[in-house]
């Protein structure tokens, strides 16, 4: 995990407090990666939080190498899955859980619901196989699981995602190949997980320019400080 990634240690007055768990979904080219940094920065200023940015896969030195291998080679779609569960159990084990316990407020870019968008929606993984490794990896009970506080999600149309990724010009991963049909599961998917987890979900409409994003997510936040 690159350093400039994580925040400051946790100063004292944070540490009887649980911190919040916020995640960032949407298919590539919806905007979270633009988002990440300036969130990190809301948070600190505006609740004065200790906020560790992270993402996924990866996360952690092994689940950045393991990174690499899922980004670029091709494997069977349920070892795929449980791949990023597998990296996924050691993020939560080694930075997530332990942050939270200390009153950090942590910020992932992807998380559980990018496998029910890209293994599941994308690639037929069944549900309930994704659903068993969500309980092994969250954890149990309401104040230790890693279900996360707030997930935003980023919607946007295919096309517009497809258009913004071609005029970044960087190469293209693995998944960012695969055809238009592929991105408009995960889309689809990943607004289905929306409608069943209405208590943490909140779609933003990533069509909007990046400033009307982030008044969107002001006033979203606003319920959580
Ligand atoms: N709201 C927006 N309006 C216009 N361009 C955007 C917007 N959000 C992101 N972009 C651009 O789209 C590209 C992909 O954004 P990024 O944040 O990397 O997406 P993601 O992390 O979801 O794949 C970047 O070049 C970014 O500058
Ligand atoms: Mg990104």
């Amino acid at each position: 995990m690159p350093s400039d990634r994580v925040s400051s240690v946790p100063s004292a007055h944070d540490a009887t407090m649980r911190g919040k768990f916020i995640t960032l979904e949407g298919i590539d080219g919806a905007g979270k990666s633009s988002h990440v940094r300036w969130l990190g920065d809301f948070l600190r200023a505006h609740g004065g939080h200790n906020v560790l940015l992270t993402r996924e896969p990866g996360g952690t030195p092994l689940g950045e190498k393991l990174r690499a291998s899922l980004l670029s080679e091709a494997m069977h779609p349920e070892t795929e899955a449980l791949l990023m569960f597998a990296v996924r159990r050691e993020h939560v084990a080694a930075v997530i859980a332990p942050a939270l316990a200390q009153g950090v407020w942590v910020v992932c870019d992807r998380f559980s619901d990018a496998s029910f968008a890209y293994q599941g929606g994308g690639k037929g993984v069944d549900r309930r196989r994704l659903q068993a490794l969500e309980n092994w990896v969250h954890g149990e009970g309401a104040s230790q699981s890693c279900t996360p506080d707030l997930t935003l999600l980023f919607d946007v149309p295919c096309e517009v995602a497809r258009q913004r990724i071609v005029l970044a010009g960087r190469p293209l991963d693995r998944f960012e190949q695969e055809d238009a049909q592929f991105h408009d599961r995960v889309r689809h998917a990943y607004l289905d997980q929306a409608r069943r987890h209405p208590e943490r979900f909140h779609v933003v409409n990533g069509e909007l320019s990046l400033a009307e994003v982030r008044a969107k997510l002001v006033h979203i936040l606003a319920d959580l400080t």
